[in-house]
């Protein structure tokens, strides 16, 4: 799989990756889990420096989920040491990349907090791709939230509930500032999407592989836009309608 066998003209807008397998990576050659996650910061660079120069606006990582707290203390504790690590790295100003995150931060220790939030201001007027990282992040979470905000400014007088749409919803969720993936990838072989971005995904393509996130490779990756492109999106219309009109 080279790049000619992709479209550079239907290129995805919004990729989306759940990156699993790192600790099988890892066990499968003796190592300890985290060297797998080590390896797999590799893979986050390659992947996001690939992801901007085929044209991507917005590349979505699943870094960290809520459920992950539930992870032994040194994996988690190595875990948040990998992210603040990788966050030293120039990737972002050299690949004019913006960085973002999305989850309950306020959760994540506070040294890893304050670079996040630094490395936000550093990069935001970057504009080449915008990289969203999601860290303690899970979907119901992220709707009980927006379903609380919601609430409370109907409590407050400011919004009548009978105004309530889908996007008002869309509005209140933490990734109101980008559109919805058109193709999500997940790695490691399992066929679920473990509480990522359950609402965006409504009408998103979904792409598995056995593939272990660390060896993820270019060529994988150009593998799965390649499977989005051969895909029609009918997002509910007959065949016909959909070859017309290629829209929600
Ligand atoms: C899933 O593999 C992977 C994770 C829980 C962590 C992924 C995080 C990184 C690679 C660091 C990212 C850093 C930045 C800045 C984006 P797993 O441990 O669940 O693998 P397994 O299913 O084989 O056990």
């Amino acid at each position: 799989m080279t790049e000619q066998d992709i479209d550079m003209q239907r290129i995805p807008r919004h990729v989306a990756i759940i990156m699993d397998g790192n600790g099988r990576w890892a066990t499968g050659r003796g190592l300890p889990r985290t060297a797998g996650h080590q390896a797999g910061v590799e893979t986050v660079k390659r992947i996001t420096e690939e992801a901007a120069r085929l044209g991507l606006d917005y590349l979505t990582l699943y870094a960290f989920s809520t459920e992950n707290w539930r992870r032994p203390d040194d994996e988690v504790s190595a875990l948040m040491a990998l992210v603040l690590s990788s966050l030293q790295d120039d990737l972002f100003m050299r690949n004019n990349i913006r960085f973002r995150t999305i989850g309950d931060i306020d959760k994540l220790p506070e040294a890893v907090r304050k670079r996040l939030r630094q490395c936000e201001s550093e990069t935001a007027a970057n504009d080449r791709m915008t990289l969203v990282v999601a860290l303690s992040y899970s979907s119901r979470w992220e709707m009980t939230e927006a379903a609380r905000r919601i609430a409370r400014e109907v409590a407050e007088g400011k919004l009548a509930p009978d105004s309530i749409s889908e996007d008002t919803i869309t509005a209140h969720l933490n990734t109101a500032f980008m559109p919805d993936p058109e193709l999500l990838i997940r790695t490691g072989g399992e066929l679920r999407l473990s509480n990522y971005l359950l609402w965006q995904c409504a009408y998103t393509e979904l792409y598995f592989t056995p593939v272990y996130w660390p060896d993820f490779s270019v060529d994988d990756f150009h593998r799965a836009i390649a499977s989005y492109q051969g895909r029609q999106r009918r997002f509910g219309k007959t065949e016909e309608q959909a070859a017309r009109d290629n829209r929600p």
